[in-house]
């Protein structure tokens, strides 16, 4: 029994949350007595629609919400735990950015936050940069972002801390095409790399791609789950797919069945494309003409950087484990570029005369200037002689 549980990630019991009214009376019961286990390696997927609670759950794993009853266990231990903490990423459903920061300064905050040094921070930064196509825009402010670009970096924000849970609430929301694919990939690789993940979704096509097991929510309970390959099997009806045959062939394939005994429901066509696939396909084809676009830099397959052919992925790289620091670690010459333009401009601003902080900003320098002249005298009594 120890032994089946030992991958267990995450494990509810009879879960409910009753989210009361000022009053204290029941107002809703977002979650109404789940049962279900998350196991280590796999890509977990809550589906249900708006209102069914799995937002609710996510926040309760998070250790944000604290059930009403029942019990749940996030990597054998309470939600609230902050180690359990240290080992979850999350990306919420919108993503809160400070606009002012750039892409880098924005993923080296988060390190900072987990108390990395200042050289992991800055290699991790460029580097989940780099896997979610944002490289090209390392220096750009993120509250310049389209919603497609905030996701990318909502996602590498939830790696940062290279976790071994990683909750997802609708990550590929406002992703083209190329864009939802790039994270679906992510999320399998990640899945291969024995991370696990939880993805809330109501993109379907996207579930389906990349979900092994499920659980469908409605009202805050659970109306189906299981093994999504086996959920989704028609067992009364069989495919054969075969490249193209001859309509001799096929007359003949007819025949053979009916002496069979199988003349009913028997349909042979061909199979339809996907159309993500065509649309990939399509994309891929325009790139190696060299077309030229205003779009998105990275796209159409796994990203290079994900098949490092040469020994080590971004991954495996960001997976290494370091020792948890105490302190922070004191800043280190190396730091990220300086944008001289920028700093010139700031240097070259002049307080205009209109300016109601431009009296405030004299005032200030005079008064600096006066503690500057009080402090070389002090340094001239007590200071070295
Ligand atoms: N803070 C809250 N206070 C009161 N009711 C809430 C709160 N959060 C969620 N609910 C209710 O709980 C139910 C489930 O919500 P939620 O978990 O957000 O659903 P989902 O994420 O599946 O759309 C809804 O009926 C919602 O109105
Ligand atoms: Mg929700």
């Amino acid at each position: 029994m120890a032994e089946e549980n030992a991958n267990v990630v995450v494990e509810a019991k009879g879960l409910t949350k009753v989210f009361r009214d000022f009053w204290g009376r029941p107002k809703a019961n977002a979650v109404n007595g789940i049962d279900f286990q998350v196991h280590q390696g796999e890509v977990f997927g809550l589906l249900g629609p708006n209102g069914s609670g799995k937002s609710t759950t996510i926040k309760m794993i998070l250790g944000l919400l604290y059930p009403t009853r029942g019990s749940l266990s996030v990597f054998g231990k309470d939600p609230q735990d902050v180690e359990t903490k240290n080992r979850i990423g999350y990306l919420p459903e919108e993503t809160y950015l400070y606009k002012y920061l750039t892409a880098f300064e924005t993923l080296d905050f988060f390190g900072a936050l987990f108390g990395q040094e200042v050289s992991v921070r800055k290699e991790r930064a460029r580097q989940l940069l780099e896997m979610v196509g944002l490289a090209h825009a390392f220096n750009r402010p993120v509250g310049e972002f389209s919603k497609g670009m905030a996701r990318r970096i909502g996602l590498a924000q939830a790696l940062v801390n290279d976790p071994d849970l990683v909750i997802l609430d609708e990550p590929t929301s406002g992703l083209d095409p190329i864009g939802c694919r790039e994270v679906k990939d992510v999320i399998r690789l990640l899945a291969s790399r024995g991370k696990t993940i939880i993805l809330c979704s109501h993109l379907l096509a996207d579930v389906q791609d990349v979900c092994d097991n499920l659980v469908v929510l409605y009202g805050g309970q659970i109306r189906a789950s299981g093994n999504l390959s086996e959920i989704l099997k028609e067992e009364d009806r069989t495919r054969v797919v075969t490249p193209t045959l001859s309509e001799q062939t096929v007359k003949e394939l007819r025949e053979w069945l009916a002496a069979k005994g199988i003349k009913q429901d028997v349909s042979i066509d061909h199979p339809v494309m996907d159309l993500e696939d065509f649309f990939l396909d399509v994309v891929n084809k325009a790139r190696n003409q060299n077309a030229s676009t205003a779009g998105a830099h990275a796209g159409g397959q796994v990203p290079e950087y994900l098949e490092n052919k040469s020994g080590k992925t971004i991954l495996e790289t960001l997976t290494y484990h370091e020792e948890p620091k105490k302190a922070e670690a004191p800043i280190e010459p190396e730091q990220p570029k300086v944008d001289e333009e920028k700093l010139k401009k700031l240097a070259d601003a002049q307080p205009k005369a209109e300016d109601p902080i431009a009296p405030i900003i004299e005032k200030t320098e005079e008064e600096a200037a006066k503690l500057k002249a009080a402090n070389d005298k002090l340094a001239g009594k007590f200071g070295p002689k």
